[in-house]
């Protein structure tokens, strides 16, 4: 489900500024691939108790920061907001993922499946220059379609499309101006583990 303009500017600059203070405390750090270590063109970090990490060990949900080692920041009000909003899921989110692009950064095409709990939707927020955003089926083959992301809008991967093959073509530079320093934040606001019996 697509909610284009969900966070309106006055919005979108609180919650820049929350993640400003997210990064100061949890630096963005260069993820890469399993296996062969090559880097990501996305910077990330995360807030909430978990996050989502990749290095050659593979990708997981760890409570500490890959390289300062302190446990990620906690969520800010905004997240949680957006979370009871739009995901119409009766537990928390336990983590957010912060992905930062540059003019050149792109993201292949994947599932979101690293989670236990796939009942729980993944609520992503997008801010800064808008992107080709491609989606597809819950197969790798299948076809798929693109559409913009912008500043502000929202997008839910629920039930059937909960593990819709998804990832960023390309930014469109210059498209927004939240971002002085250009490119494009996501987040992904997660729920990682299955609710308590
Ligand atoms: C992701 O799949 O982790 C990011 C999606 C996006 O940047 O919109
Ligand atoms: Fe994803």
């Amino acid at each position: 489900m697509l909610r284009s303009s969900y966070l309106d500017r006055v919005a979108q600059e609180q919650l820049l500024a929350a993640i400003r203070a997210i990064i100061r405390e949890a630096p963005l750090f260069p993820p890469r691939m399993p296996r062969t270590g090559s880097p990501f063109s996305v910077q990330m970090t995360n807030c909430g108790r978990l996050g989502w990490v990749s290095d050659v060990a593979g990708y997981r949900y760890q409570e500490t920061h890959p390289i300062t080692g302190r446990p990620w920041p906690a969520f800010p009000e905004l997240i949680l907001a957006a979370w009871s909003d739009l995901a119409r899921y009766p537990h928390p989110p336990e983590a957010c993922l912060i992905n930062y692009y540059g003019p050149s950064a792109k993201m292949g095409l994947h599932q979101d499946r690293d989670e236990h709990d796939f009942a729980a939707p993944v609520v992503s927020l997008s801010l800064g220059d808008t992107c080709i955003f491609r989606y597809g089926g819950a197969t790798r083959r299948g076809p798929t379609h693109t559409f913009r992301l912008a500043s502000g809008d929202a997008m839910v991967l629920a039930q059937d499309n909960r593990l819709a093959f998804h990832g960023v073509d390309r930014i469109i530079p210059g498209t927004s101006t939240l971002l002085p320093e250009g490119g494009r934040f996501n987040l992904t606001i997660r729920r990682v583990t299955p609710p308590p019996a």
